[in-house]
């Protein structure tokens, strides 16, 4: 996490800084801060918390100079106070870091036993300190941030500054992603291309192990031995415009309102409704050869990969197994001949899932992504791509990226199915007709939002919730549970209705409402005898479900949220919503930050 930039310009620089870093904000919230080269000095202006905090600081206080760094912080070392806000100076260098440099203590003891003073809690200020002892030792600029560099443990994207020479700013890249961009007579350095996208189109991004060397007049890029290495220059397609909200209040709010559109469009990249058929789109995984698929991403992106895997296991006979990335990439399993691996990620710079995908490359297997970011690490790391059309997703809770995730997953599902001769060209037929109603379906239910707010405003009275459901409800209820909290702060847990009894159910009383997610299909009586365990102990039942499912129930005292009739495929796609509306109307009854929660950041680069 953790945006940083850098400008060797033509003009006064912090404001441009400043303008790149809002671009960065998704990254981190914590605290931000900018330094600039002013007659051969440095000079920094930063402030905790959000980066209009900064922007106020920086009109209080402005900065002069035409080289500068900047950084937005999601804190991983100490508190996130303006002592801890990047950039970090020792002497005449500057750097802001973006990632975590994992020998530090070691680093830090010993240079606090040559006498360096530590400001910070930061587990970057060493890298500061560093440069500045090669260079006391009379080494140049560049050899001395190449000697610190070789010093790191961890994972870093660096950008490093030195007081004395304005025309020079040296960027490293280990883990974390940074992009070079080329202007005329400018050079830029930047965590992506959309931090730059208003100064520049051609960019350059560095991989693992590179340094590069920025000047005015271009950038020359080495590798950790020293060499100088050629990497290609690109046009980015990212936009310059900072997305808006439109006439929402935030853009979560934008982002669950956009999906009918969103998903239509994704969709159609992949399915072919005139037809009732699957598009012959290009992909690095053969579905009719392999035995096996491995399935790793993060937070909601994994939970998309969970309904996935109940998709491609029932409709393809596809087996898959599917893991938290962070856990994935260390659990050492084997992987088995004649299988493939499928990354889940929005961002597409997850470092938990980029670690998964490589330990899958390394075993020689074909890797595609589902990712909503083209241009992102992860999207470059894998043999091919499976692009969410979701444009932009600026809220930190993921909503429409999600129902895209999904709407390629069953897309997946029905390509596979037919490749393997599992479904007949009738069965996906019927299948695709259930997915082209999803957009529709969705509209109907934004209709909802009015009696999803009224039950909302009451749920943000209480301090735990449960969320349950079967099959891919199951996940869904998980993805309840992690929406609520993350934006409302209160507890929730998903559970699968049958596991209730075997402990949660323990928790079950007047104050503990219990979300069900039970559309009236195959499995939905056996849900309703887990919603009577409920309420014979007095839990507060709140049911999304049909209106069938609502006339098939008994129980009175209950709440419900009457959804219209979904064919069971698509049945997850179109309850997403109301948990969504659900956690983003708790939210806003509460008054907590809904698109910038606290503790959180849209790119998660640190493991
Ligand atoms: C929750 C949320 C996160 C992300 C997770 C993975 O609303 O957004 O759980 O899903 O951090 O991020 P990506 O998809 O960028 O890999």
């Amino acid at each position: 996490m953790c945006g940083i930039v850098g400008i060797l310009g033509s003009a006064p620089v912090a404001p441009l800084i400043v303008d790149a870093l809002k671009r960065l904000e998704y990254r981190g919230y914590d605290s931000a801060g900018v330094a600039t080269i002013e007659n051969g000095h440095l000079d920094r202006r930063r402030a905790e918390g959000k980066l209009r905090n900064l922007e106020q600081c920086l009109q209080n206080a402005p900065l002069a100079g035409t080289i500068g760094i900047g950084h937005t912080r999601w804190a991983t070392h100490g508190v996130p106070n303006e002592t801890n806000a990047h950039p970090h100076f020792s002497g005449d260098v500057a750097v802001v870091h973006n990632g975590i440099i994992e020998n530090f203590v070691e680093l830090r003891d010993e240079l606090a036993a040559d006498g360096y003073e530590f400001q910070t809690q930061t587990d970057t200020e060493v890298v500061a300190h560093l440069v500045a002892r090669e260079l006391k030792k009379g080494q140049p600029p560049e050899q001395a941030a190449f000697a610190a560099l070789k010093r790191l443990k961890g994972a870093f994207a660096l950008a490093i500054m030195f007081g004395r020479d304005d025309d020079l700013i040296i960027g490293a890249r280990n883990g974390p992603p940074l992009a070079v961009g080329y202007g005329e007579g400018e050079m830029f350095l930047g965590s992506d291309a959309i931090a730059l996208a208003p100064f520049t189109d051609a960019i350059t991004y560095l991989e693992d192990g590179d340094w590069v060397v920025l000047r005015r007049s271009g950038a020359h890029i080495y590798n950790m031995e020293g060499e100088p290495v050629e990497r290609p220059r690109q046009q980015s397609s990212a936009t310059a415009f900072l997305v808006d909200k439109g006439n929402h209040r935030h853009f979560m709010e934008k982002e669950i309102h956009e999906q009918p559109e969103v998903i239509s469009h994704t969709l159609a990249n992949y399915l072919d409704f005139a037809t009732g058929g699957v598009k012959l789109f290009e992909t690095p995984i053969d579905f009719a050869k392999i035995d096996r698929l491995y399935i790793s991403a993060c937070g909601t992106a994994y939970l998309a990969g969970l309904i996935g895997k109940y998709w491609l296991e029932r409709y393809a006979r596809l087996p898959v197994d599917i893991d938290i990335a962070s856990e994935f990439r260390y659990r050492e399993l084997p992987i088995v001949p004649n299988s493939a691996a499928l990354f889940v990620s929005q961002s597409g710079e997850t470092a938990d899932t980029l670690a998964s995908l490589r330990y899958c490359k390394n075993a020689g297997i074909p890797i595609a992504a589902i990712v909503n970011v083209r241009d992102s690490t992860i999207a470059r790391e894998s043999n091919g791509i499976f692009p969410t059309l979701a444009g932009p997703e600026i809220g930190v809770a993921s909503t429409k990226a999600f129902t895209c995730q999904l709407s390629i997953f069953a897309s997946l599902a029905i390509r596979a199915g037919l490749d393997r001769g599992t479904l007949t060209r009738e069965d996906a037929a019927a299948m695709v007709r259930s997915l082209s109603e999803v957009p529709g379906l969705i509209r109907d239910a934004l209709k909802l939002e009015s009696r999803i707010e009224a039950i909302a405003r009451k749920l943000s009275e209480v301090r735990h919730v449960l969320y349950l459901g079967r099959d891919t409800n199951y996940p869904l209820a998980l993805e309840g549970a992690l929406k609520l909290k993350e934006i409302s702060y209160i507890h929730a847990e998903g559970y699968a209705a049958g596991e209730l009894k075997h402990g949660p159910i323990a928790l079950i009383d007047k104050h503990m409402p219990v979300i069900v997610l039970a559309p009236s299909d195959r499995i939905f009586e056996k849900t309703v005898s887990n919603m009577q365990e409920v309420a014979a102990r007095g839990g507060r039942i709140i049911l999304i479900t049909d209106e069938e499912g609502a006339s098939r129930t008994s129980l009175d005292n209950i709440e419900t949220i009457i959804m219209p009739k979904v064919p069971e495929f698509v049945a997850p796609i179109v309850y997403a919503l109301p948990i969504q509306l659900l956690a983003y109307h708790t939210a806003v009854a509460m008054g907590t930050d809904v698109d910038q929660p606290r503790n959180l950041a849209k790119s998660v680069t640190v493991e």
